[in-house]
């Protein structure tokens, strides 16, 4: 071993070390920010919201059958493989935020809640938004190439995208529930105070779209 690659190797376990004893400590903190719960705690509890307003979005069922996955939307370049916890995390602490340890304890004692998700979202929205934003949409454009855009019975739509094709184009303003839908996830929050149950998020489209 070169003296230099020595060197790197010690900052390497010097540096592994700290982020150990930060991380340890951000858990801490969070487990006391919490309560009573454990590490996971209400935090992961936040994942179902998520999934019942994706459950309730425009993707997760379609008229032809075919379900866009969390990965196909918030992962570039990645086959599909599901959303794990620490995808999760990163998604949420995006770009310059990611090597960010205080914003990870920050986001975990945030929206620890149903309440506190709901007064949160504005801005973890935003955040993924920014990212897309700053690929121009990268990943809605890999499965609609608006160049391919067909639909006989609305030529218009098609047209009025083409002007997109090169351009940038915020997807998400015009299509506000592409990805999730929130608005059950909200009500359910709003009347039982609780986290929405994914399992129960078609039954309820149904039962609502019934109504009308
Ligand atoms: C069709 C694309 C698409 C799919 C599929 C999708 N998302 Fe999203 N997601 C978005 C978009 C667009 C936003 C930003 C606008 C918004 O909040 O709806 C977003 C926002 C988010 C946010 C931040 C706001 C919040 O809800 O807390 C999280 C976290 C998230 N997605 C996780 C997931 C997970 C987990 C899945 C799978 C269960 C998933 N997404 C599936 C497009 C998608
Ligand atoms: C993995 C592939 C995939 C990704 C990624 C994806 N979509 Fe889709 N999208 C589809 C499919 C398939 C359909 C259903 C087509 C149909 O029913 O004819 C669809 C449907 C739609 C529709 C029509 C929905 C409706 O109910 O009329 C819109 C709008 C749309 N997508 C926008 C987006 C946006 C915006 C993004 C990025 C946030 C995105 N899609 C990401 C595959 C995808
Ligand atoms: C200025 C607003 C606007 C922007 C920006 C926009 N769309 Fe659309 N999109 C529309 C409208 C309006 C429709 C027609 C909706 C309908 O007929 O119900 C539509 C329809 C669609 C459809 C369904 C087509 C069909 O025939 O059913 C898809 C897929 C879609 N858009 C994808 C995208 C993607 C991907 C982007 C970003 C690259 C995007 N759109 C940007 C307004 C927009």
């Amino acid at each position: 071993m070169s003296s230099s690659s020595k060197w790197s190797a010690f900052w390497l376990i010097v540096i592994g070390v700290v982020i150990g004893i930060i991380l340890t400590a951000t858990t801490v903190g969070t487990v006391q920010v919490v309560g009573s719960e454990t590490f996971c705690g209400g935090f992961c509890h936040t994942m179902d919201a998520v999934t019942y307003s994706w459950k309730q979005g425009q993707h997760a069922r379609t008229p032809v059958g075919f379900s866009a996955g969390c990965s196909d939307c918030h992962l570039l370049n990645e086959t599909n493989h599901p959303l794990k916890p620490h995808d999760y995390l990163s998604l949420l602490l995006h770009k310059g935020q990611a090597a960010s340890i205080s914003g990870f304890g920050q986001i975990m004692g945030t929206i620890s809640t149903p309440q506190k998700w709901v007064k949160e979202r504005p801005e973890l929205s935003k955040r993924v938004i920014e990212w897309m934003t700053g690929n121009n949409f990268h990943n809605c454009r890999g499965c609609h190439n608006l160049a391919d855009m067909y639909n006989p019975k609305k030529p218009m739509v098609a047209k009025m995208h083409a002007a997109f094709i090169d351009k940038p184009a915020n997807c998400v303003m015009c299509h506000k529930n592409a990805g999730h839908n929130y608005k059950g996830a909200d009500e359910w929050i709003e009347k039982n105070g609780t986290w929405p149950n994914p399992a129960d998020a078609w039954v309820q489209a149904d039962a609502t779209t019934e109504k009308k």
